[in-house]
């Protein structure tokens, strides 16, 4: 199985993509977490990649592309992956598609979860992460057993920077006139699938599972 989930911030990807990579045994490609690990281990890509994503600016399409492709090439996403956050311009798409391509393999599935835009605001600001293991939360939505504290790994949780209002605008505008296009592109290849987010947690899982059955 080889797919893309897909949605705007705050969609609810990392939290199914969570439980979609266990449940299916997926290797887990998400190209935000993989900026800010490089970032935890001061890392010359993560400390200039997070000059753009504490902005709420995408990373370029070259820096992006390229540790995509090199993850790609790594044994355990040869047989199945989720895509998590990538591609997010068209020509990211394009350049995925090659890649595929040459590795002769291609998507199995792109899963779409759609949100209303005022749930996207109050989603992203009451959001908390786990500062070792990356495990998400929210403060209403979610919330940990222990204020601050993961549940899992008993880590300190903190607020993203690109989690600030101001950011999250600018993540809101960038997604709908650069990332909402490769909704079409995908339509277009016939193996899109629209799952609604505005759901629990369960149920939104439910929906992609549901999505993921009817791949032929
Ligand atoms: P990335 O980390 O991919 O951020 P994002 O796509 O903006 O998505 P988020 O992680 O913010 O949200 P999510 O959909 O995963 O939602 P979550 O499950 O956490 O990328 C960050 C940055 O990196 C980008 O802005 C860019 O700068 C850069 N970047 C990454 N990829 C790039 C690329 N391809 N090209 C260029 N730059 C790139 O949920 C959010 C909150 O809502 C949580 O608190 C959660 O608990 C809650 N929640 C989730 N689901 C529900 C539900 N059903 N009901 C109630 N609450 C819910």
């Amino acid at each position: 199985m080889k797919i893309l989930l897909m949605g705007p911030p705050g969609a609810g990807k990392g939290s199914q993509s969570a439980k979609l990579v266990k449940d299916y045994e997926l290797t887990n490609i998400s190209t935000g977490e993989m900026f800010r690990e490089a970032a935890r281990n001061n890392e010359p890509l993560g400390i200039e990649a997070m000059k753009y994503i504490d902005q709420g600016d995408l990373v370029s399409d070259e820096i992006t592309n390229e540790i995509v492709r090199k993850r790609l090439l790594k044994p355990d996403a040869e047989r199945c992956f989720l895509l998590d956050g990538y591609p997010r311009t068209v020509s990211q798409a394009q350049a995925l598609d090659a890649m595929l391509l040459s590795m002769k393999s291609k998507l199995t599935a792109v899963i779409n979860i759609t949100v209303d835009k005022e749930a996207i605001l109050e989603r992203m600001v009451g959001r908390r992460v786990c500062k070792s293991c990356g495990l998400s939360y929210h403060l209403k939505f979610k919330p940990p057993k222990k204020e601050g504290v993961c549940d899992a790994c008993g880590g300190e949780l903190y607020q993203r920077v690109d989690d600030q209002p101001e950011s999250v605008r600018n993540r809101l505008d960038i997604y709908e006139r650069k990332t909402k296009p490769i909704v079409d592109y995908y339509a277009g290849h016939g193996i899109l699938k629209n799952v609604n987010g505005m759901q629990t947690f369960e149920n939104v899982y439910k929906d992609i599972k549901e999505a993921l059955g009817e791949v032929k």
